[in-house]
């Protein structure tokens, strides 16, 4: 039995709405599962049927690019039937509350709430508040956490460096207000990283922020020294209740990111940035554009972590590093690195002779389906 919201009783992950809890060992499963769906990228067909029949309902109450089109096509890759509420035309705009969203959408046998909210804490009051069946996913809440933009990003920062105990991690900008840093401390810390340091003005850091388990400077160019990844943040101006600088052009001469300042750190470090990103202001383009920018892979390893995520919620997750292959077009040319036993999703798919006993068939007029 667990105390912890985010697991079920036998331990396994049921929600995932922070990282603050969970285990290096549960982290770690999140990669090996990830790392099983990467690859489908490159395929024709990018689906497995994992999730077929459950309904995924994303509910982003604040604006969002990249999380809500990769979780909406990570469900959609897993075979899930998926449904964007668009909150600007929706009844909570005429005065409905939160709960009684929840509630009308549970009617509706969904399974999963994708959510993001301007609060912190919305996401966990779902996963409180809602039907035992259904799992909730945090996009996003306040400024307190964004678990899965951490999970995408050590997955990023392993596939390049490979193992996080000698890593020194810079994390740069507007430490206050982001929920993105909160969750990567966490992970970082909780994965075993030699060394995380937070680098911004003081009117930027939350109080007591060596709490969090990271060192701090106030001088880009002392922090930046012997670091391996360096993690740029946005200025949260949507956040900011007062004026916490003197003026962006001050503050991108002090802490904006060019190609002079990135060579004081590692020369083989990279640059990550969870988006959007404002050029000029925390970041020079040269840089966001440059040969050590890793910004666009961490946007397409979002598909494969938000599917390892959703998928291990919905406990279909194949286990890590047994994934049985994903066949998708006959002749493919990345068919024959799979192993054997995959999942078909191809009407006419002549492997499909091959699929196991208790598997899942998607091919029309087959008579040999699910018992
Ligand atoms: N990183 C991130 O959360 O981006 P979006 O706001 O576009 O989802």
């Amino acid at each position: 039995m667990t105390d912890n919201l985010q697991l079920n009783a036998e331990g396994k992950l049921k929600h995932f709405l922070t990282i603050e809890g969970l285990s290096k060992a549960l982290l770690t499963e999140i990669l090996d599962t990830a790392e099983s769906f990467a690859g489908m990228s490159e395929h024709q067909v990018k689906k497995v049927p994992l999730l077929r029949g459950k309904t995924i309902v994303n509910l982003f109450f604040e604006n969002s690019t990249r999380t809500r089109t990769t979780f909406e096509l990570a469900a959609t890759r897993l075979s899930a039937d998926v449904i964007n509420m668009n909150i600007a035309t929706s009844a909570t705009s005429k005065g409905e509350s939160l709960l009684d969203t929840i509630r009308n959408l549970e009617a509706m046998f969904v399974d999963m709430f994708v959510v993001r909210h301007a609060l912190s804490g919305a996401a966990h009051f779902i996963a409180q508040q809602t039907a035992p069946h259904i799992s909730v996913i945090n996009a996003g809440d306040g400024q307190h956490a964004h678990p899965t933009q951490a999970m995408l990003d050590m997955f990023t920062i392993r596939q390049i460096k490979r193992d996080f105990s000698s890593l020194r991690v810079a994390i740069i900008g507007d430490i206050l207000h982001s929920r993105v840093a909160r969750s990567e401390i966490q992970a970082l810390n909780t994965l075993g990283a030699a060394e995380v340091r937070v680098i911004a003005p003081k009117t930027l850091l939350p109080a007591h922020v060596e709490s969090l388990g990271v060192n701090v400077s106030h001088n880009l160019t002392e922090g930046l020294k012997d670091i391996d990844v360096v993690m740029m943040l946005r200025l949260q101006k949507e956040r900011m209740s007062s004026a916490l600088l003197p003026s962006e052009s001050e503050y991108f001469k002090c802490f904006g990111l060019t190609e002079e300042k990135l060579k004081i750190a590692k020369p083989d470090a990279i640059v990550m940035h969870p988006g959007p990103i404002n050029r000029g202001v925390e970041i020079d383009s040269k840089v966001a554009d440059g040969p050590q920018s890793v910004i666009l892979k961490q946007v397409s390893n979002g598909i494969a972590v938000r599917m390892a995520v959703m998928a291990m919620a919905m406990q279909t997750a194949p286990a890590p590093g047994r994934f049985s292959g994903i066949h998708t077009i006959p002749g493919d040319r990345h068919a024959g690195s799979l192993p054997a036993g995959g999942i078909h999703t191809i009407p006419g798919d002549r492997h499909a002779g091959s699929l196991p006993a208790n598997g899942i068939h998607t091919i029309p007029g087959d008579k040999s389906g699910v018992a």
